[in-house]
Formats: C-alpha cells, structure tokens, sequence
C-alpha cells in the first residue's frame, strides 16, 4: 500500500522514501541534452527520404534537382552507398528477432511504406529537407499485404525462435472435450489495431567525429553497448574508434531497444564524409518504425456452474514484416494465469508489409492478456459470477505452463485492496443497471501480469578524496528514474545524503550492461549498484583497520556505521575515521571496486516470477451525446519492493494512460488500396491527452519477493499497462451491456 511520505518511519535514507528525480532539474530547465542537442564543428545535416510505395522495388532515384540545391554535399541511397557488412549476423543487435534484419539502402527493395530510400545531406538541416522534396524515385509496384484479416489464412509457425520469448506449453488435458461437456462457455475474437510507441523525442542521432577518426556517437536508444556493437560490426570498425552515449532519453517505450535508422545512416555518411553528421527523423518517419503489432485472437474459455475453469483456449495471429519474424508471449498467460487442466494455446505470424514490429511496453502482454482478460469478463456474466469472484476462484498458487511455484505473488492482496479502495462492492451483478442522471455507470475489472526479470549488469563504485561518492553502468534511463534509484541505493550504501552521490550511465564507454527493457534495470542494475557498493565498503574498511592506532582496528563490517563520509563502530559514532582519512592513509585520490550481478539460475529454474495487478476502471457513457469517458481507475500493483513510491507511482501512471490510450483512442490505420499507414501524425493518431484522463489511484501492495536478487525488486516499466484495456472494455460492457472486442472501443463501434 502506498504510505504518505510523513508515515515512512524507516532508518533515514532514501530506499523506499518517495524521492524527487535526481534529474528532474536538469530536464526542466533543458539543461540535459537529448541525442540531437548535440553540436559539432562542421555538423552536416541528413535528412531522410522515405518511399512512397509498400511493396516492389525502386527502379530509379532520381536526385539532379536535388544535387543542385545549394548547400547540398551528397545524396545516399542503394545506389550510392558506402559498403557494410553483408552477414546478416553482423546487423543482428542483442535483441533482434530472428530473420533477415533490415539493411538501409541494402538493395532495391521495398519492403514497407516509409522505408528508407535516400538520405540527403547538406550544410544545413532546411537545406537538407528542401532537396529531400526534390528527390524523386520510379517504382516496380507489386502486391502489398497490410491486412492481417486477409493474411491471416496465410499464418505459420515461426521456424525459428526469438531467445527470451518462450513458445506457446503444449496442450494440457483435452480442451474440445472439456469445452463440450461444459456447462458454461464463451467464445470471441478480439482484434487489435496496430500501436506506435510515439515517444516524446523522436529518434535522432548526432555523430560526432574526432580528427583522429574516432566516432561519438549521440543516439537515441535504451542500449548504448547495443547501439555500439551493432555499428561496428555493420561498418567494420574496431570497437575502440566508437563510443555512444545516450545520457538522457525521452521516452522508449521499446522503440529505441534495437539500433535505429538514424544511427546506422548518420554513421553512414560521417564515414564517407568524414565530417560530423546529425540525422533525425519526422514524427511521420517515426510511424515507418517497429509497432506493437496488429493482432487477431481467439479466445474459449469454459467453466462449471462453480465459476472453476474447466478449458482454456487461446489462438493469436500476429503481423511480423517480410524479412524478420517477430514474436512476443501473447497466448502463454492464457495458461499460466488462472488454474485450469484444459489448455489449448497456439500462436502464429502473418507476413505484412510494414517494418518489423518491435518491443512495446509490456510486448506480448498487452496484447493477450486484454483477450484472455475481456473473455473471463465474457465468462464471468455468462455465469451469472461477479468478475472479480471469478478471478479468485480461479486463482493459482503455481505457474500453469511449467508447473513452477511462484517466487513471490500478492495478487491475492491486488484484488482485495485495489477492491476495497475502488468500491467494488457497490457494483451491481447486471449491465445497464448503474446509473447516474443521463450518464450509464460501469465498473470494470481485470487481471494484469508481466514478467520479473533479472540480466547481468556489471557497475562501478568510486569515492573520492572529498567523500563524493560516484556509481555507474552503461544502462540508460528512458524516463523511468533510473538515475534517481541507483543514487539512493549508492547514497543508503554509504549513508551519504543524494548530493553527494553522482550517478553516471547513459554511455558505452561505462560497465557492461544490456538494453534498458523488460522491466529488467531496477532490479539488475540496482543490484550491481548495491554489490559495487558493498565491495568498496569492505575495501574502505580495510584500509581503515590498518590505519595507525585505529579505532576500528578489530571492527566487522556488521559492527560499523557508514555515516556522513565516515566509517564508525555502530553506537559510538566517535570512534572511527573520516573516508577522506582512509584515502590519505592510503596515499589514494580515490577507491574504486567494480561488482557484477548475475542472476541466480538454479533459483530461476525452480520458481516463476511474475508482476501482478489488479485494474478497476469505471466508465461514464452518455448514449445520447455519445460521450465515453473514464473518470476514475484504480491499479493496485504487487512488484516486490518499491525503491521509490515516487517514480513507482509514475511508472504506473504511464503504463494506465497507455492503456487507455490503447482502450480507447490508438490505432494505426491503413489504406489498403495504396498499404500506406494514414494517420503518420498526431492530429489523426490519437494519444490521450490531459482531457482524457481522469483520476487514476496507484496502490502497491506489500508483497515479499527474495528470489530475484538481493534487493527484492521486480520491475514497474510495464506491469501498469497490462490488464488496463481490459477494465475499460469490461467496464464498458457493463454501462451499456455492448461487448466491443476490436480496439480502440471508438464511439461509432459503441454506438454502431
Ligand atoms: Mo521495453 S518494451 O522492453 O522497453
């Protein structure tokens, strides 16, 4: 549950106390700089060219009247290009999918709308987009494939696995004939819509070259390693003449994990140049990236008179692109969630013109659990059972697909408390049977799970002379308070206040550490962060008993205080030495100590660890004005400890606003006559904004979680978005007893 800062009671220091961003400041005042903030002497300016068709290949680029512009140095395209590595493996990034990645300007090929033809560079960025209108392409047109209802005849199963992303369990028991005998059952098909990840910065890369040669590289990503090793292997460098930073970034959301476009074809140019060059891309461009993909499914479930799940089935087709097969886990928690022996998951991927999908919040989860959640809704009123009461009855203590116990889950406390403060029980069992003056009420409700995941992440812990105290690791933070945890983890070390702890990531020049996502940085980096830590404590220590006449000659790190930028005997604060004396007595400027943590794996084989919430959404419909709002939703979350109420609560409150957005208002749409996306901007791809949400209460339950790593964390980037949807289309089903299944829940499909 969320205290009020005034009630945390706990040893002073900063864990588990809501605490302002470290970076906070600096963002508002617009001294961070994002990737395309960057200047360089000489910046030349790529602007890019993207093509008109979906499918076929370019024929010719014509770019005379572009050449001539003024100001213009060199127009990149397939034809014009300098060479790149030709193995697929050396453009695979540490999170591609299986397949054939996409090569920018790799041949003549289109493979989707938007697809990179040409970039053009000059002095200046206006000089640059002037001459890109002026480029002009022919085209061999041939048959695009936008639409998944159409593809979906032509699904297969991935021959290849994505790493990380488990394939649906095999059947349990037997569905058909359990959902023959049962007496209770549904069956629907639930479409999504194509979702882009639109973060505020749009992707841009700043290539900064040194005279000796050597590329900076300031890019835009949630992986600077990833971002590193990806363009020396495609450009053949030695990974020594290239570094990337992405100190700060605005927003991800998984559309920065793999290496983007910007930064293969800014690399591109600096190199054939040899000049700095900054390419970025228009929010038009950002909609030719990966997406959260169209999605088809299927879901029967079945139960007894009891509410008792008695078969589970889930089918889910997905949209991948022509070169890569992208897959997430959208069928798998049809199995795992609930207890029941019938199950029947499968999940397959249709071939569609578009750019590969990629990792958006919660991939995979979003997704299927909104159709596994909306079915049990679907379940719950066939049998006549309050949804909440089915969810409980069908609760299981061990994970459904592998049989494992789980490592920690308090969902049981997400329904009960996220209940109570909602005020579930003043729902009424029937549809349309809540109202208030013109407006019909509805309460809805829905389960949310995402994976709790740990990765190796290797940090570094250095204090010096002054007491200052510096940690660091090449993660990033794309928004979520990754500077702010790991400055109160390092300052709760050395019981230092924050200011003195200066926390550095965002560069692949620091220790090793993967792509920022999967929920994943908070406990693995904080953990890193805490054992380098915990390492340079024992080192100042040591050095401290050896000083002359020590205090703290016979001490045990469990008899010590580390306080103020001093090591003290716990209870006698006057007994001990300053670090600074440390450090002289050491004739040292500074200690250092670098610490890896590494998930344990014999713990990981034997539990299951999942995030859990619980979302209760109610929604106001006025049918005769046709107005739908949601103005109050409660997300009562079990993530294992909470580092910082604060930016818990925001990572929360994002992943909700997403969902809704994904509830109600998102949705790529395609011209099927031209496969063309046709809302590539904001006035017609709706986000929500301001006016579209209203109050949204975030809980955390208590829950205690000792398997993932010593901190007990479990990862809050994505657990807010799942199970959101689902309340708001449950809850919409019970104001107006209409079941839309295809989202967005638009007002023509409500009112249609
Ligand atoms: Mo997340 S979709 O792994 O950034």
């Amino acid at each position: 549950m969320v205290m009020p800062p005034t009630a945390i009671s706990q040893a002073p220091g900063f864990v588990g106390r809501p605490t302002r961003r470290v970076d906070g400041p600096l963002k508002v005042t617009g001294r961070a700089k994002y990737a395309a903030e960057y200047d360089a002497p000489g910046l030349a300016y790529g602007y890019i060219v993207s093509s008109a068709v979906a499918a076929g290949r370019v024929l010719a680029i014509e770019a005379d009247a572009a050449l001539q512009m003024p100001g213009v140095i060199r127009i990149f395209s397939h034809a014009d290009r300098p060479a790149t590595a030709t193995a697929d493996k050396a453009w695979q990034d540490e999170v591609a999918p299986p397949g054939h990645p996409f090569r920018p300007f790799g041949s003549d090929e289109i493979h989707f709308a938007l697809q990179p033809i040409a970039l053009v560079v000059a002095e200046t960025y206006e000089a640059a987009r002037d001459a890109a209108s002026l480029v002009t392409a022919r085209y061999e047109v041939t048959q695009h494939r936008v639409d998944l209802k159409r593809e979906r005849a032509t699904a297969y199963d991935p021959p290849e696995k994505r790493a990380g992303i488990p394939p649906p369990p095999a059947p349990r028991g037997d569905f058909a004939q359990a959902y023959a005998d049962a007496p209770v059952k549904i069956s629907a098909d639930y479409v999504l819509a194509p979702e882009y990840h639109n973060p505020m910065e749009m992707f841009g890369t700043t290539v900064v070259r040194n005279d000796d040669g050597k590329l900076l590289v300031f890019d835009k990503t949630q992986g600077s390693q990833n971002v590193k090793a990806y363009l020396a292997g495609v450009f053949g460098l030695p990974e020594g003449d290239i570094r990337v930073v992405n100190a700060y970034v605005g927003g991800a959301f998984g559309t920065a994990l793999r290496p983007n476009m910007s930064a293969v074809l800014a690399v591109m140019a600096s190199l054939a140049l040899e000049r700095s060059v900054r390419v970025t891309l228009t929010r038009e461009q950002m909609f030719a990236l990966g997406y959260r993909p169209h999605m088809e499914q299927t879901v029967s479930l079945a139960c007894g008179r009891d509410g008792k799940l008695l078969a589970v089935h889930h089918d889910a087709v997905s949209g991948t692109s022509p070169f890569e097969d992208y897959q997430e886990a959208v069928v798998n928690w049809s199995g795992m969630l609930y207890a029941c022996a019938n199950t029947k998951l499968s999940y397959a991927l249709a071939k569609l013109n578009t750019n590969t999908p990629c990792d958006m919040r919660a991939p995979g989860a979003t997704s299927g659990v909104y159709a596994l959640e909306a079915a049990m809704d679907e379940l719950a009123h066939a049998a006549g059972i309050d949804p909440l009461e089915l969810r409980i009855r069908n609760f299981s203590e061990r994970d459904g697909n592998t049989d494992k116990p789980y490592s920690s889950k308090a969902l049981m406390l997400c329904y009960r408390e996220g209940a109570a403060r909602f005020g579930w029980s003043r729902r009424q069992l029937a549809p349309r049977s809540m109202r208030e003056g013109n407006e019909l009420v509805g309460f809805g409700m829905a389960t949310g799970v995402w994976e709790a995941m740990v990765v190796p992440v290797t940090a570094k812990a250095i204090l010096s002379a002054d007491g200052a105290l510096e940690v660091s690791t090449a993660s990033s933070d794309i928004g979520t308070g990754t500077y702010t945890i790991l400055a109160q983890i390092a300052a709760d070390a050395f019981g230092l206040p924050l200011e003195r702890v200066t926390v550095r990531i965002g560069d692949s020049a620091l220790s090793a550490h993967p792509v920022e996502g999967g929920s994943w940085t908070a406990a693995s980096a904080g953990a890193s962060v805490s054992l380098a830590c915990a390492k340079l404590k024992e080192q100042a220590l040591a050095r401290a008993r050896r000083m002359t006449n020590s205090p703290l000659a016979q001490a045990a790190m469990e008899e010590v205080a580390f306080t103020d930028g001093r090591i003290a005997l716990a209870g006698d604060a006057g007994r001990g030495v300053s670090l600074a004396d440390v450090l002289r007595a050491s004739d040292l400027g500074h200690l250092e100590e670098e610490a890896s943590f590494t998930p344990d794996e014999k713990l990981a084989g034997r539990y299951a660890s999942y995030s859990h919430a619980a979302v209760f959404a109610e929604v106001r419909v006025d049918e005769e004005l046709g107005v739908l709002r949601v103005p109050r939703l409660v997300s009562a979350v079990a993530g294992g400890k909470i580092l910082n109420p604060k930016t818990a609560r925001s990572q929360i409150l994002g992943g909700v606003v997403m969902g809704l957005g994904m509830a109600l208002h998102e949705e790529g749409l395609f011209d099927h006559d031209l496969g063309r996306l046709m809302n590539h901007n904001y006035a017609e791809y709706h986000v929500p904004v301001n006016a579209d949400i209203g109050d949204i209460d975030v809980l955390f339950v208590d829950e205690h979680e000792d398997k993932l790593g010593h901190l007990g964390v479990k990862g809050l980037g994505e657990i807010g978005i799942v199970g959101t949807a689902a309340a708001v289309a449950n809850a919409i089903f019970h104001a107006t007893g209409k079941r839309v299944r295809d989202l967005p829940i638009t007002l023509d499909k409500l009112l249609g």
